[in-house]
């Protein structure tokens, strides 16, 4: 196992780039914890695989360093990583017995057969697998075969990190949760580095410590679930993180700091700040609804959209800005209803030129 650096990091797949725009991965620096689990979380063609491939060996980068435990191994070819990679497709040998299939990487180091068998036994519990261990692997499901191909990858006890590139794409989305549930747990048992690569947000979310947010090749914020959810770094992770995503407002300048009409609140901002591009960002979970309407900032439910538990409530601003609030509460609201307004100030961002920055609300 490893701790994995990305010392500037990153990757053009022309021999002589022109700029930015060129580089599927822009360079970046990036410690990966020894024994973590992480999720590369971004849009189709944000360089996921790109980055994944990288540390696998697959690919070499144009440019920066890939360190193992401070050693360079940006030259090493995949076998000396010990890295274990699952990709969207299960990888098996289908005429192969389950148990033939997670014996054939031990077999290839020459591994006794005794120390094999221990091996494959030992694996075959920690994935659950020990009933079909002679069943042909080409009779078995979607997940179960997926699960195999994690088994081919973890069966070595030299691994220094699993990586997983959409490994859950085939699988439906009941067997999904579990097969997320089990990752953690050989994670917990192990203390192997897992990196989830996914465009799923929530799938990030609940299985990694730590999600690493990707758009255009460049990292915009690497963080625990709950940093990203509450202190997105811009306004694209604000976006990208969160269902439905984080609403933005409009502000005027007003003597010398900002207010937000829609929500009626008065924000310092920081001093060297030109005050005609902020924005104030506040999550739907965050805006709370109230009949008992006042002098407080008033709204129009334009629709309701009833989850289950939770509802979704579109609103517009007296002002006419479109935003949502999502809720447990407010059963008896209906479309047409007026409603206040109320945040708590530790819930309200601000962005300037789509950067978060820190502020402080005023009276
Ligand atoms: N072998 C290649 N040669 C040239 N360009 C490539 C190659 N592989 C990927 N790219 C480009 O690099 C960019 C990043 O691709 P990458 O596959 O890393 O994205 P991704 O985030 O994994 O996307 P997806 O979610 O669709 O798998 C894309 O613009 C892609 O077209
Ligand atoms: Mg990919």
């Amino acid at each position: 196992m490893a701790e994995i650096t990305l010392k500037g990091l990153g990757h053009s797949y022309f021999t002589t780039p022109r700029g930015d725009d060129d580089y599927a991965l822009k360079p970046v620096d990036l410690v990966w914890e020894d024994g973590k689990t992480y999720a590369l979380l971004g849009p189709s063609g944000c360089g996921k695989t790109t980055m994944l491939n990288i540390i696998s060996g697959l690919l070499k980068p144009s440019d920066g360093e890939l360190l193992f435990d401070g050693k360079d191994v940006t030259e090493a070819g995949t076998s000396a990583r010990n890295i274990a990679q699952v990709f969207q497709f299960p990888v098996i040998y289908t005429t192969k017995s389950v148990r033939q299939n997670l014996a054939f990487p031990l077999e290839c180091r020459n591994w006794a057969p005794a120390r094999i068998a221990d091996r494959v036994a030992h694996i075959a519990a920690l994935l659950e697998l020990d009933d079909i261990l002679d069943a042909p692997a080409r009779k078995l499901s979607a997940d179960q075969k997926q699960l195999i191909s994690l088994g081919r990858g973890l069966v070595r006890d030299d691994v220094s990190a699993v990586l997983l590139d959409e490994p859950l794409t085939v699988i439906d989305p009941q067997m999904k949760f579990s097969l997320r549930r089990k990752l953690r747990e050989i994670n917990r048992a192990t203390g192997i580095t897992m990196i989830l690569v996914t465009h799923d947000q929530a799938e990030a979310m609940s299985f990694a410590d730590v999600v690493v947010v990707m758009k255009d090749g460049r990292v915009q914020q690497a963080g625990p679930p709950e940093e990203l959810f509450a202190r997105p770094q811009n306004e694209f992770v604000g976006y990208f993180i969160g269902s439905p995503p984080l609403n933005l407002f409009a502000t005027q300048a007003q003597d010398a700091g900002l207010y937000c009409p829609a929500l009626g609140v008065n924000i310092t901002p920081p001093k060297q700040m030109k005050n005609d591009t902020a924005k104030v960002g506040v999550r739907p979970e965050h805006i709370h609804l109230s009949q008992e309407i006042g002098d407080l900032p008033r709204a129009t439910i334009k629709a309701i959209e009833n989850l289950g538990i939770d509802r979704v409530f579109s609103l517009w601003t007296a002002g006419g800005e479109p935003f949502k609030v999502k809720s447990r509460r407010h059963k008896h609201l209906v479309q047409g209803d007026e409603v206040g307004l109320t945040v708590s100030p530790d819930d309200v961002l601000l962005f300037l030129g789509s950067q978060r920055v820190e502020c402080s609300l005023s009276n």
